[in-house]
């Protein structure tokens, strides 16, 4: 393919990472995984980081441990609200929880969720908003983050497609209460599958390394105040105090992710450079709707809506970039409450999602990599000018 969705970002380094697992013989989850969640929460500045198999399960751990904290924890029934638009299984642990979701529109401008609506979004029963910044570029973190405070609201911050992005200095996944991430193979560090929340509170660390694991104690300290030490060492090794799961990553992806993070850097001044070129190619051509960013991005990729007042059938678009061997694809999930999933939901919108629909209807996105695009960007350029005349 000319210009793939997809790229990977792997070398010797993790082949070495992998063969340095393989002669341990040390497999399942240990020091590995132990050492890189040390130096991931090190590298954003926080102090508690629980590495999971995928970013998926970073969302399930993080919203079932708010459900067994010992002081306002969630209950079913609880209200979220939600952007219109992210993946599916940042909503899918809402609703295995029980909780109501009520989607917000997306800002056109940035794709995150439109922050003039969360006063709408209130009601008596919120108690969480899930905020996603997509596609690298951070959400409104500054203003979400003093309403959730206002309301006496859990942030939960899923940014599992903005890993070394920044609002005001500070690194998105680093604003919520909760705060996930992906390492699932397209994103900006991979382990090919992975994921990873990290926390400030201790209580939550605690809760999401026993639920992560069975819901056992055995990964808890031994003056943990989950639970309390009964002395029989025999039944200790068995106890379980909470109904957990087993997402635990391998000891190949704690490795491969140690490596990968001392590179993040690099890749991500490449994509910045890659998303320069792409918003001087497009950015004064009207019949292109593309990302503004907010703060600084990192450029998970790019995307386009093609401006109704153009009137371009995006079919004609998707057939010159298959001629062209340009890959492309939806928006991260598209409008949520659109999938067929939505059926098994309770949750309400705040008005029509007018933009969250436009993006269904007329988005698409190109893939970013940490090397240079100048040739596919350029490519990319000739195509759509081509075939939206
Ligand atoms: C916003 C968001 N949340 C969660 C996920 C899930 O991550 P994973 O694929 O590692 O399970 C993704 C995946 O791309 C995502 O984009």
């Amino acid at each position: 393919m000319f210009y793939d969705l997809v790229a990977s970002t792997w070398d010797q380094d993790e082949t070495d990472a992998l063969h340095r697992v393989i002669d341990s013989g040390q497999f399942t989850m240990a020091g590995e995984v132990a050492a890189f969640e040390k130096e991931f929460a090190a590298y954003f500045d926080m102090p508690y980081a629980v590495m999971v198999n995928s970013g998926s399960s970073a969302n399930l751990a993080g919203v079932a441990s708010l459900f067994f904290k010992k002081d306002r924890p969630l209950q079913p029934g609880d209200e979220v609200i939600v952007p219109a638009v992210s993946w599916s299984t940042t909503y899918h642990p809402l609703q295995q929880y029980g909780l109501k979701l009520r989607f917000v529109d997306i800002d056109l401008a940035t794709l995150n969720i439109d922050v003039t609506q969360l006063a709408a979004a209130l009601t008596p029963r919120t108690r969480m908003i899930m905020v996603v910044s997509i596609l690298g570029n951070p959400a409104a973190l500054d203003v979400i983050s003093k309403f959730a405070e206002q309301h006496g609201l859990y942030l939960f911050e899923d940014n599992c497609e903005s890993m070394d992005a920044e609002l005001n200095g500070r690194k998105t996944g680093t604003f919520g209460d909760l705060n996930s991430f992906s390492f699932f193979f397209s994103h900006h560090i991979s382990t090919m599958e992975g994921g990873m929340v990290l926390t400030r509170d201790a209580e939550l660390y605690q809760l999401m390394r026993a639920i992560r694991a069975h819901g056992w104690t055995r990964d808890l300290p031994a003056d943990s105040p989950l639970f309390e030490r009964r002395g029989d060492s025999h039944f200790e090794q068995y106890r379980f105090i909470l109904p957990g799961y087993n997402l635990r990553p391998l000891e190949f992806s704690g490795a491969t992710g140690r490596t990968q993070l001392k590179k993040l850097p690099g890749f991500t001044a490449a994509r910045r450079r890659n998303a320069e070129l792409f918003r001087s190619l497009f950015q004064d051509d009207e019949r292109f709707i593309i990302q503004q960013e907010n703060g600084r991005s990192s450029a998970f990729s790019f995307t386009i809506i093609l401006n109704p007042a153009a009137q371009i059938d995006r079919n004609a678009v998707f057939s010159a970039l298959r001629e062209a061997s340009i890959g492309f694809r939806v928006i991260t999930g598209g409008c949520f409450p659109r999938h067929e999933a939505i059926r098994f939901y309770d949750y309400e919108t705040v008005g029509d999602l007018p933009n969250a629909n436009l993006l269904h209807e007329q988005g698409f996105f190109v893939g970013n990599h940490a090397f240079d695009l100048t040739p596919q960007l350029t490519r990319l350029r000739s195509v759509l000018d081509e075939c939206c005349k």
